[in-house]
């Protein structure tokens, strides 16, 4: 296994992330935890050093423990990895004087090395680089292999006892060839490439097990793929000390409640409580159509009504939740910070305190992505995984205005049949999310020989990669208007059919 000694980046997960990608397993430890004892009892096949925000030029800044140069392991420092495997090993870091480096960069390669093989796709590679400091003169035994008008050793090594230090951040996407140089440090450190999600899956299951000994853990379970994809792990891992709350407020799609309590009791066997709370979620809902005020309520019955359900399960020490690595990021890298509120997304992050629960969350290493792949180990159906996100306070966010059984009703019709139409027409995993909202105007039409007096809805379909930014999806003429013309057939109470084209920002993706 390779080591992963963390110095605070914000990016060392995505290291782990490429070595996962190239089926070789890893653990990422945080620096004050790797001491002598710990590497010899951990026994690394490879180790890589992280960047970090700190200067190795400040007095008692972090350090690798020297024996990590000692153990004959090949060696990668990134960044700040670099910049203290320099120190240690008898090189020289200055603070920036006029070289830092953010941003795009451009590495010239100088004399051969394996690191390097099949790197060099042109004269010059690409390299993201984010470093105030610099190497100012190497260690004894090494050599430079690559420049950049700012690093003139941003990559250098001493190839015999395969140590390899680079300045810029070869696991970030604007490092594009990046992945090359990982693929090369594990073949060199001799790595099979065997690891898969299901070794992945085991490893998980060991460690759900340690962390709950005999106790109970209870999990929201949302019906979305996070949520679901912890819950089927927990299970295998611990069965039936697990118990999931599934919370019906009432704004879920068509079919949707079903669909969920079906698939977790009858196919997973997983005990499930469906807490059907529609009345109490509507009855506070009604007469109110402004956007948070609709949100906090939502969110404020969201916890009373799980915490009483959870109260009824005795004995119960930790709650389960499908946190993924980028809401963990975004949580610490965002809490208290001088962002505005644009939308009180609804979320149980209060709850464990509130309840005295520990925290289970064993997706919490893993992007998006991975937890599909993992769910897909698990054998989650395909439908399921592929699904498109759907938002905690569901339905009411698509139905601005007050909010009533009977546009609800009509609303679930119409995204059913928008929704159908992206399937039919293949379209479904090419769009990151898409649906309808109903709007709080009725305008008038003609049907048949009669006038008609009914609601108009807006479709709604964007592009995105996380959702913190999106384009709306360019549908043909001919899909949009098929799609219209079946919406106004088969869904009595809408008359008029749009399409939404704003892109986020300005918009955002729902319509409150
Ligand atoms: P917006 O509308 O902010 O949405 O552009 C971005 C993404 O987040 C989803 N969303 C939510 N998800 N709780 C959630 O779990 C919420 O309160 C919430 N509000 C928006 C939205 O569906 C989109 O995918």
């Amino acid at each position: 296994r390779l080591l992963i000694i963390d110095f605070g980046s914000q990016v060392t997960q995505l290291i782990a992330r490429r070595l996962r990608e190239l089926n070789v397993y890893c653990e990422i430890h945080p620096y004050q935890k790797v001491t002598d004892a710990f590497l010899a009892e951990f026994a690394p096949k490879a180790v890589i050093l992280s960047g970090g925000p700190d200067s190795v030029t400040r007095e008692g800044s972090p350090r690798a423990p020297d024996s990590v140069f000692t153990m004959g392991v090949p060696i990668l420092g990134i960044c700040y990895g670099q910049q203290t495997m320099m120190t240690q090993l008898g090189g020289k870091v200055e603070r920036g004087h006029g070289t830092a480096e953010f941003g795009r960069a451009y590495v010239t390669p100088k004399g051969e090395l394996d690191l390097l093989r099949g790197w060099f796709l042109t004269e010059r590679e690409q390299v993201w680089m984010s470093h105030g400091d610099h190497v100012s003169a190497i260690a004894p035994g090494f050599e430079v292999y690559g420049t950049s008008p700012n690093a003139p050793f941003a990559v250098t090594a001493d190839a015999s006892r395969h140590f390899y230090a680079v300045q810029f951040h070869p696991e970030v996407h604007h490092t594009p060839n990046g992945a090359k140089l990982y693929e090369n440090f594990v073949r060199i450190a001799g790595f099979k490439g065997d690891w898969t999600m299901g070794a992945y899956r085991e490893q998980a299951i060991e460690a759900i097990r340690a962390q709950v000994g005999d106790k109970k853990v209870i999990c929201g379970l949302s019906g979305g793929v996070d949520s679901s994809v912890a819950a089927v792990l927990i299970h295998e891992a611990i069965g039936d000390q697990l118990t999931c709350v599934f919370v019906d407020h009432g704004l879920l799609r068509q079919g949707e409640a079903d669909e969920v309590v079906k698939m977790f009791r009858d196919e997973y066997a997983i005990p499930l409580i469906h807490a059907d709370e529609q009345e109490l979620f509507l009855g506070e809902l009604d007469g109110q159509s402004d956007p948070e005020t609709k949100r906090k309520i939502i969110g404020r019955l969201f916890i009373d009504v799980f915490q009483k359900y959870a109260n009824e399960i005795e004995g119960a020490e930790f709650l389960a939740q499908g946190t993924l690595y980028p809401d963990v990021i975004e949580s610490v890298s965002f809490s208290g910070g001088p962002s505005v509120t644009i939308k009180s997304h609804h979320n149980v992050g209060g709850l464990p305190e509130k309840m005295g629960l520990k925290l289970v969350e064993p997706l919490r290493e893993l992007f998006k992505d991975e937890v599909r792949a993992l769910g897909t180990e698990l054998g989650l159906p395909p439908s399921f995984i592929g699904r498109h996100p759907f938002p905690g306070p569901g339905l009411a966010i698509r139905c601005p205005g007050e909010i009533t059984r009977e546009k609800l009703e009509i609303l679930r019709k119409a995204d059913a049949v928008y929704i159908d139409q992206i399937r039919r027409h293949g379209l479904y995993d090419e769009i990151w999310q898409a649906f309808v909202a109903i709007l709080p105007v009725r305008t008038v039409g003609v049907m048949g020989d009669g006038r008609t007096y009914d609601f108009a809805c807006a479709l709604r379909a964007v592009t995105s990669v996380d959702g913190m930014t999106a384009d709306y999806y360019p549908f043909t003429h001919e899909f949009l208007g098929e799609t219209a013309t079946r919406i106004i057939n088969e869904v009595q109470g809408i008359n008029r059919v749009t399409y939404d084209i704003t892109s986020k920002p300005p918009g955002t993706i729902e319509w409150e």
